[in-house]
């Protein structure tokens, strides 16, 4: 069965009440909720870890090697700054797509570089939950796996 795994950074854990003007409402439970149904969609299952630490992401990565066939990250400030995140998804062999509630071009100029993306099959940001959903949608296509019945 495929695996995905979905990983979140820093300060997602606080979405409900983190800065809604620019997040929205939805908890991290509710993303987390919408992803796992479209993964459901098509035949996959879907692990999800938050952490606020850098080093955790990092070990969730490793730990997704030989074991998950795609990795879907929304890995918050870290998109911006974290050469070591750069470093773990390279050695990753399956699908990285990297989303965003968001859109971090439209914001301050610290968010439009991230260093994750070059590592990345693709991005997917400003759509808010949705993202998630486009973002387990099209790992599951650079998989090969269509939607099921
Ligand atoms: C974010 C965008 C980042 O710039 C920010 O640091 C976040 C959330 C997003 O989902 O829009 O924490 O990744």
């Amino acid at each position: 069965m495929t695996s995905m795994l979905l990983l979140s950074g820093p300060n997602l854990n606080l979405l409900g009440t983190r800065e809604p003007e620019i997040y929205g409402t939805a908890t991290l439970e509710t993303h987390v909720a919408r992803a796992t149904s479209a993964a459901q969609r098509f035949g996959a299952t879907l692990h999800h870890l938050q952490s606020n630490h850098e080093g955790v992401l990092i070990d969730a990565i490793h730990g997704a090697r030989g074991v998950d066939d795609a990795i879907i990250i929304n890995a918050g400030a870290f998109t911006h700054t974290s050469w070591a995140l750069h470093d773990a998804l390279s050695a990753f062999e399956g699908i990285i797509v990297e989303v965003h509630l968001s859109n971090p071009a439209a914001r301050e100029p610290f968010r439009h570089t991230s260093v994750l993306a070059p590592v990345a099959h693709g991005s997917i940001a400003g759509f808010g939950g949705l993202s998630y959903e486009l973002g387990v949608t099209a790992a599951a296509n650079l998989l090969g796996i269509t939607q099921t019945p």
